[in-house]
């Protein structure tokens, strides 16, 4: 499996284990319905992700192994993916089991369309393309009932997504992107804060920021404590609790589709707010994360810097010089200088 999807990896660019062997988003579990048969696209591989008739999601490489097109235009029938081109039958485990133009013809071993590891968890579509090396990581307060869950995105992200994954975890920025909301430009300073990494990933603790709108509930500013983790080089989560206990958390996953685009999605847990409408509280969030965009398609270099003097470091860049550095050490070469 590992070795046909390295292939397709950008020419010149060695297959990357860390990131082939993790979980990726590749859609909203909600845009999948029973029979449903949407296209997606993961580390420079083109992939249909289907639903059959009972229920399970499948994820597969997006070509037919008969005429090699893409599987992601054809349907569903008798819980099997048939390609529109000659309409071949493909199971659940990827066997063809039907040639129209042969009936009771026998499929050689090699029609076999390539399968990879799915997972349909907390309302989004998860796939390995290689062997997975770590569980899925489970969002923040997930057995506390206290809190809603909503889920936002797909965003487009119009560069590399540790990029993305940075700029998640920069709070410098926040008075100039997203002035009267998440910051003030009047109140720019960003006290010094601890950082540490262990086994399970990169923790920032109690990062403060003066935030004037910081639930865009206009409540009130307050000086807002923000918690980090970053538990694997696409996913990081943010836990921000004000002085009266109103508490948010976001885990944040980011879809590689190539070295300098991206996909984000988040999974946003709120202890408060329940009277409003969820369309209102992502609407909220929706506009955060635009606000980003230009940014974000600025940056140049593209990838990510981890050795050199491309870029230089501030005090409140703490969190991501330690993200670098554990990049460094897991051995990421995808996506990076
Ligand atoms: Fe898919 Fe022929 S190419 S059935
Ligand atoms: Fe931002």
């Amino acid at each position: 499996m590992v070795g046909a999807v390295d292939r397709r990896f950008a020419a010149g660019i060695e297959p990357d284990l860390i990131v082939l062997n993790d979980w990726h988003v590749v859609a909203l579990s909600d845009d999948l319905p029973v029979g449903g048969v949407i296209s997606a696209r993961l580390l420079e591989t083109n992939l249909v992700v289907w639903r059959g008739d009972d229920g399970r999601v499948q994820v597969w490489h997006d070509r037919c192994p008969h005429r090699s097109v893409r599987l992601s235009g054809g349907k569903v029938v008798n819980n099997a993916l048939v390609c529109p081109y000659h309409g071949l039958a493909y199971s659940p485990e990827g066997r063809c089991v039907n040639v129209p133009a042969h009936p009771g013809y026998v499929p050689p071993p090699q029609a076999c369309a390539q399968t990879f590891m799915a997972q349909d968890r907390y309302g989004l579509i998860y796939v390995c393309l290689g062997e997975p090396a770590h569980e899925l990581p489970t969002p923040g307060e997930w057995d506390d009932r206290s809190f809603r869950r909503y889920i936002n995105g797909p965003y487009a992200i119009p560069t590399n997504g540790l990029r993305a994954i940075e700029n998640f975890l920069d709070v410098a920025h926040l008075a100039f992107i997203h002035p009267g909301v998440l910051g003030d430009a009047a109140q720019p300073d960003i006290p010094d804060y601890r950082v540490d990494v262990s086994d399970d990933g990169v923790h920032a603790y109690d990062v403060k920021v003066w935030q004037p709108d910081p639930y865009g509930n206009g409540a009130g500013g307050a000086y807002i404590g923000y918690d980090y983790w970053v538990m694997r080089p696409f996913t990081a989560y943010l836990r921000k609790e004000d002085p009266d206990g109103k508490c948010k958390t976001i885990l944040f996953h980011v879809t590689p589709l190539s070295e300098t685009e991206a996909i984000g999605w988040m999974i946003l847990s709120l202890n408060f707010a329940h009277d409003t409408p969820a369309t209102e509280v992502k609407a909220h969030q929706d506009r955060i994360f635009s606000q980003d965009t230009d940014t974000l398609a600025s940056h140049d270099p593209v990838r990510l810097p981890l050795v050199g003097s491309a870029e230089f470091h501030l005090p409140s860049d703490r969190t991501s010089m330690v993200y670098r550095t554990w990049l460094k050490r897991l051995g990421l070469t995808y996506g990076v200088l």
